[in-house]
């Protein structure tokens, strides 16, 4: 297994280039099963996950290729509505092929993401939201089956704005009869993006970027093309390693996708210069401690929490940060304190009492938002770090190690059998 060996304490200086979203593209490779020819997909980042769906989209029959950022999906030959549990179990955002394949099909079978069970749980929303599209939904051996000849629009409040729930109902609404409102729908650039796509395809869906989607049935997509929108969690992870390490600018981004981080990054006393499509973050000589209460889109997205819990070890004086998004997303926080972090977890809050160094250590990824700030972590600790269980890290970020040597810091891979 591969382990990111870090030698820390490096300034930063540079710039690098901001990849496609990851969070982006899965949703639209989903929604690429709908058209009945070929969709190309640029500036697709390589990562794990991207593999992953290549792979789950295969299975349902889909003509894929991947070559240099460029994704050609052939939706003209799938016609298998089945994603397996091996695949799904990998990647929870495989459930994404749920709502376009009874779009499409009339039926779909799906795995349960891993860890989840039947019930109030995190895909309640989703099949939910179908049932009320008018689909019977069932669960078999861990299978949820879900069979509609022809959904019926209807409108749907969903009680919490959840990311995955409003792309899987949305793409599934795109070819109901008649018209679906989804209320409380979650504003995420990335949804926002999903409908762009969707209505490239032919849908017509209305109040994109807003929390109240109204779609009116089509009779079917085409395929279309799309460049990705940069990634907003990438961009925010290299801000804050730059926000303690020294000048980095990141290019080829949508700096409105991040006013809340940026704004509460001026807050530790960093200097942020923000331009069209770049952003430049200077430290300054004392991070100041501040607060951070996660949020849906346009707040402060949970995906950057743990990289903020690690800027703050630096900080001058004690900050709280609260998720609110996930309850228990804190599996960093014991790794961290083994570089000498002081951080304190309490249900879904954690206290930082800011520490004046860091001393490297071997730590361990957990998952892919806690792995980024292992590394940040990592640069800002003296000695050396040793990152394992990096296939994390591998899942959300493309060539993480590469873009940071490029900034000056001492970081390489080494692969293990
Ligand atoms: N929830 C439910 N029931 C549901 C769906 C969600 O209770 O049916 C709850 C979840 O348990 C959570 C909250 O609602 O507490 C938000 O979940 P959401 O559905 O919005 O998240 P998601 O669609 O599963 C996406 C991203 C996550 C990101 C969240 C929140 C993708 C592929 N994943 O997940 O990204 O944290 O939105 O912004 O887009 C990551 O990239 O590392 C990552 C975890």
């Amino acid at each position: 297994m591969d382990k990111i060996i870090i030698n820390g304490g490096n300034p930063l200086e540079g710039s690098v280039e901001i990849s496609g979203a990851k969070n982006a593209v899965l949703p639209i490779m989903a929604a690429a099963l709908m058209g009945n020819g070929i969709s190309i997909i640029t500036r697709v980042p390589d990562l794990r996950d991207t593999r992953t769906m290549i792979r789950l989209m295969e299975i349902i029959g889909a003509k894929v290729s991947f070559k240099e950022g460029t994704l050609t999906v052939d939706g003209s030959s799938v016609n298998n509505p089945e994603a397996p549990y091996d695949l799904v179990k990998t990647m929870r955002a495989s459930f994404y092929v749920l709502g376009p394949l009874i779009a499409r099909f009339g039926e779909v079978k799906v795995s349960l993401p891993g860890g989840c069970a039947w019930g109030p749980r995190p895909v309640d929303y989703h099949l939910k939201g179908l049932e009320e599209l008018g689909a019977k939904v069932t669960l078999d051996s861990g299978y949820i089956l879900a069979e509609s000849k022809k959904l019926q629009g209807k409108t749907i409040r969903f009680e919490y704005p959840s990311v995955g729930a409003t792309g899987n109902i949305a793409m599934a609404a795109v070819t109901a009869n008649g018209t679906t409102i989804i209320e409380n729908a979650a504003r995420e650039p990335e949804i926002e993006q999903l409908c762009i796509f969707l209505n490239k395809m032919g849908a017509d869906i209305s109040g994109v970027g807003t929390d109240k989607l109204i779609i009116k049935g089509v009779s079917q997509l085409e395929p279309a093309d799309i460049e990705v929108i940069p990634d907003r969690v990438e961009a925010g992870t290299f801000l804050m390693a730059g926000a303690a390490l020294g000048e980095v600018t990141i290019n080829k981004i949508v700096p409105t996708h991040l006013r809340t981080v940026l704004i509460k990054l001026e807050e530790t006393g960093a200097k942020v210069r923000t331009n069209q499509n770049s952003i430049t973050i200077t430290r300054s000589d004392k991070i100041i401690p501040v607060d951070m209460t996660t949020a849906v889109f346009p707040g402060f997205p949970t995906d950057l929490q743990a990289q903020w819990v690690a800027l703050m070890m630096l900080a001058e004086g004690s900050s709280v940060i609260t998720d609110t998004v996930y309850h228990d997303r804190f599996s960093h926080v014991p790794e961290l304190n083994r570089l000498g972090a002081n951080i304190h977890v309490e249900n879904n809050v954690a206290i930082i009492r800011g520490v004046k160094k860091l001393v490297g250590a071997p730590v361990m990824s957990t998952d892919i938002r806690a792995s980024a700030s292992l590394i940040n972590g990592g640069l800002m600790a003296h000695g050396r770090t040793e990152v394992s269980r990096i296939y994390h890290i591998d899942r959300g970020y493309e060539r993480i190690e590469e873009k940071f040597r490029s900034l000056g810091a001492d970081i390489m891979r080494k692969t293990e059998s």
